[in-house]
């Protein structure tokens, strides 16, 4: 359970090797030592990951492959996961080159299975687990490109509108059960995911978006913009003409 302090004593990371994830992991460790399983696909070099958490204070950390698109055996994922789960992290995803993706059914596909199919799947095992165990914190990472979908990353954008929608609504449905959802809506962070991307407006480091989660939780918020000023950005690029946002370099 996470305590009244804020600590969770295991913590589930989905996408063992999400260096946004693992930035959380390290923010909750910072609090105290907990439990930590890294899900990550098989063949992944997970001793970065690991010595980043036992480095930030792990009592012990394992590991499970996990594949996004293997929907099939996200259960015995989950359930491989001896004790209960108090934080789970969803935190895999795919960016890729929006140019391609919309023009290429494979590129496209592969990120709607694994950004959003993959997050429904673990999302709803994620909800039944954690009813059982009568608590549980799930964070996922949404983003503001799916907050507003635009022309320029409409497919990553797309997926991450799907994922927005169903963890809000999850975190509804599980409203008096003593599981929470946050939704997470970053802008750019600049993590392995962006490297060699320049900076966009308002991009963060991770130990900041990951410090806007911990807060997050700790509020019993359901959603958090990284960078709050996205939320009034985003209010008002929303409203405006497509003609309009046609012009603009966004
Ligand atoms: N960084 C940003 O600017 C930003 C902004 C908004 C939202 N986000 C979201 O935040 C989350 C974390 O991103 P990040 O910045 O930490 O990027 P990252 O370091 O590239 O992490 C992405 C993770 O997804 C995993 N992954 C990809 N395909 C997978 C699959 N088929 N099965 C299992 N895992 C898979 C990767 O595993 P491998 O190591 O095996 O590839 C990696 O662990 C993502 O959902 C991303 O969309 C990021």
């Amino acid at each position: 359970m996470i305590n009244a302090v804020g600590k969770p004593q295991s913590i589930l990371l989905l996408g063992g090797t999400s260096d946004l994830g693992l930035a959380v992991v390290e923010e909750f460790l910072s609090r105290g030592p907990a439990r930590v399983i890294l899900a990550a696909r098989a063949g992944s070099d997970l001793s970065g990951p690991v010595a980043r958490c036992e480095a930030a204070g792990a009592s012990g950390v394992e590991t499970v492959d996990f594949d996004a698109t293997a929907f099939d055996t996200h259960d015995a994922v989950i359930n491989s996961v001896e004790g209960d789960i108090d934080l789970a992290i969803v935190a895999f995803g795919v960016l890729g080159d929006n140019e391609q993706q919309w023009q290429d059914q494979k590129q496209a596909v592969l990120a709607a299975e694994v950004n959003y199919t993959g997050a429904v799947s673990v999302g709803v095992l994620l909800a039944d687990r954690m009813k059982k165990q009568g608590h549980g914190q799930i964070v996922v990472f949404s983003s503001v490109a799916g907050e507003m979908v635009r022309r320029s990353n409409f497919v990553y954008g797309s997926t991450k509108a799907g994922v927005d929608g169903f963890y809000r609504m999850l975190g509804e449905a599980l409203r008096g059960t003593g599981v929470h959802v946050l939704t997470v809506r970053p802008g750019q962070v600049r993590t392995k995911m962006t490297d060699g991307l320049d900076d966009a407006p308002l991009t963060v480091d991770k130990s900041v978006a990951a410090k806007a989660v911990a807060a997050g939780v700790d509020a019993g918020r359901s959603v958090i913009w990284v960078h709050p000023l996205f939320r009034w950005v985003m209010l008002i690029l929303k409203n405006l003409p497509q003609a309009v946002v046609r012009r603009l370099p966004i």
